[in-house]
């Protein structure tokens, strides 16, 4: 019987199982197992594959999205552009990375998207990025296609447009979405937050955080509270396990 998985570090508290098990009694396949393979370094990948040679398809956490490329055979468009691998498909001995927090975040963004559109008129509102990792690549990605403007904000003047010290009334006067994709606030860290002016914040804001634990990050709490829309990760992180299936199929 094929079998899948995640691997990662610190696996105890992964949604994968759950949602991976959703999908599979849909598909009629309930019972298909769905291993969690905690890896010490990426390295013991080649070693778990042989051991499990029913494996067709893996899902990569953190912190092997980017570490775990110079392993695989081949990489999907999509996992070269934004650099880096979410999933791996395994068929014929070939190994190939594929990234699909595009689909997940085109699927978590577009109600706001639509929002935007419909509520800005002509002002053509920009987003705001937090963040330059690798799912910040994924959503610059999806921005680009949506055709709206951004810019990203970093701790590093040479990875981003902005630093966090530039972010005041004038940028947060024209973006009024704004997207976290660090991990500022993600359990159990919950009491931290992305640095920003949040009084500044007003109902015309969408806040979306691509955290999902906890279902509502500090971020999102000071952005409800100015009257702001907000939205989690939880959306993206189904989406991108519906595509992953997609890719193994
Ligand atoms: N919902 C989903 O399905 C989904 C999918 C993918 C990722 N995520 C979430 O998105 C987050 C980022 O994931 P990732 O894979 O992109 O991680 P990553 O590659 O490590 O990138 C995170 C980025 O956040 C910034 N950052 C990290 N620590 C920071 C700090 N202390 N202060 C300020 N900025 C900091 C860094 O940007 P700079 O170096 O530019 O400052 C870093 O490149 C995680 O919380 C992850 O769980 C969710």
């Amino acid at each position: 019987m094929a079998q899948y998985g995640l691997i990662g570090r610190s696996l105890g508290h992964s949604r994968s199982p759950g949602i991976f098990a959703s999908i599979f009694a849909r598909e009629g396949l309930a019972g298909t197992p769905y291993g969690l393979f905690e890896l010490e370094r990426v390295e013991d990948l080649p070693a778990l594959i042989d051991r499990h040679p029913d494996l067709r398809g893996l899902n990569v956490t953190i912190p092997y999205k980017q570490a775990v490329m110079p392993l695989l055979h081949g990489l999907s468009p999509e996992a070269a552009t934004v650099g880096a691998v979410n999933c791996i498909r395994i068929q014929d001995g070939r190994w190939t990375g594929h990234n699909t927090d595009i689909d997940g975040f085109r699927a978590l963004i577009a109600p706001h998207l639509h929002a935007l559109s419909t509520h800005e008129g002509a002002l053509h509102p920009r987003a705001l990025v937090l963040g330059s990792g690798g799912a910040s690549r994924a959503v610059a990605w999806v921005l680009r296609e949506a055709g709206l403007r951004f810019r990203v904000v970093s701790r590093n003047h040479e990875r981003g447009d902005l630093t966090w010290d530039q972010v005041d009334r004038t940028v947060l006067g024209v973006c009024r979405l704004l997207i976290n994709t660090t991990p500022l606030g993600m359990w159990p860290k919950v009491d931290e937050a992305p640095p920003l002016p949040y009084e500044l914040l007003t109902a015309r804001h969408h806040l979306v955080d691509l955290i999902y634990a906890p279902e509502e990050t500090l971020f999102l709490r000071h952005g409800r509270e100015a009257g702001a829309t907000v939205a989690n990760g939880l959306a993206m992180l189904r989406e991108q396990a519906e595509a992953a299936w997609r890719w193994w199929r």
